[in-house]
């Protein structure tokens, strides 16, 4: 883990109330794996005091850092603001990271919102084309799939206004006829909302398909010192609980106690 003063190299909207930013941050870009994260210092002031956790959407050769972000809040308005020679502490990489498939051709990534962060950065690795769907509220929420280097993947989009793609949730494109995840994908990658994870839990987990979630926590410390980012660990596990910062924030699904799941996690 390194602790780094990053510059700003750019930082562009690419959707509504959604950034992307570059961070020159040679040495944890060159650590970075797919399903990690940084924790960014927003502020040289108190407040705001904690530093926020992005996951790592890429990396650049010449040592940039790509963050993938949505303005929610103060420390989110705050990098909005931020121009280029802007400079953020950054901590990372943290946690630990996706498994690569062993037959990328027969990986399915399933995003909800910012979760197509992490799945970029595991697509953009894998180097082959992968198989994602995505899901937005609405279309202007849509994030390019040029600007996250995904031009060589196949790409299906949900919203749930129907302004774009097939109008539901991403759930939706899971679901072959009947309650199926379709023929030949042998492992499922998914970040998004706790409910789309459940949802693609129950999927995988009744049809014995291999599957990794990342999950979003509230976090203050990010280093396992808080415990405030404890997830219940599922029945018959040598632990009641995982550290999303330390144990995740990617779990296999089977790990987890899904029913206990939600009111631990935003
Ligand atoms: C491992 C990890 C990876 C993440 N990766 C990304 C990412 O790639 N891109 C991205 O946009 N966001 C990501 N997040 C969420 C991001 O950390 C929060 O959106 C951010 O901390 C909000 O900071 P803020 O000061 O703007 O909002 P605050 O002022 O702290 O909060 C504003 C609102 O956002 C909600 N919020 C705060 N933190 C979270 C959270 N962790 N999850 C859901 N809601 C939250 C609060 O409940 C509140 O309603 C990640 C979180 C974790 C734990
Ligand atoms: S964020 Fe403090 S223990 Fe995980």
């Amino acid at each position: 883990m390194i602790e780094q003063h990053a510059e700003v190299t750019f930082n562009d909207r690419v959707a509504a109330d959604t950034y992307l930013m570059g961070l020159k941050s040679p040495d944890i870009a060159a650590r970075a794996h797919p399903g990690q994260f940084v924790m960014i210092r927003v502020g040289a002031q108190a407040d705001p005091l904690l530093r926020r956790p992005f996951s790592i959407c890429g990396v650049r050769k010449d040592g940039g850092l790509l963050i993938l972000y949505r303005v929610v809040g103060r420390g989110t308005r705050i990098m909005a603001g931020a121009g280029p020679g802007t400079g953020f502490d950054v901590l990372g990489p943290l946690g630990n990271g996706f498994d690569f498939p062993a037959q990328p051709g027969e990986s399915l990534l399933v995003a909800g919102g910012m979760g197509i962060a992490p799945l970029s950065f595991l697509a953009q690795r894998t180097g082959q084309e992968v198989q994602i769907l995505t899901g937005y509220a609405c279309a202007d929420q849509q994030i390019p799939f040029e600007c996250l280097g995904l031009s060589h993947c196949a790409v299906l989009v949900a919203t749930e206004d129907g302004t774009i793609g097939h109008h539901g949730r991403v759930t939706d494109l899971l679901q072959e006829s009947g309650n199926h995840i379709p023929h030949g994908y042998a492992q499922v990658y998914a970040c998004g909302p706790i409910p789309m994870l459940m949802a693609v839990a129950d999927l995988t987990l009744r049809q014995g398909i291999a599957c990794q979630v990342s999950l979003e926590s509230t976090m203050a410390c990010g280093l396992g010192a808080c415990q405030g980012c404890a997830v219940p660990a599922a029945p018959g596990s040598d632990r009641r609980y995982y550290h999303v910062c330390q144990d995740g924030p990617v779990f296999e699904v089977g790990t987890l106690d899904w029913e206990q799941l939600q009111p631990h996690v935003p």
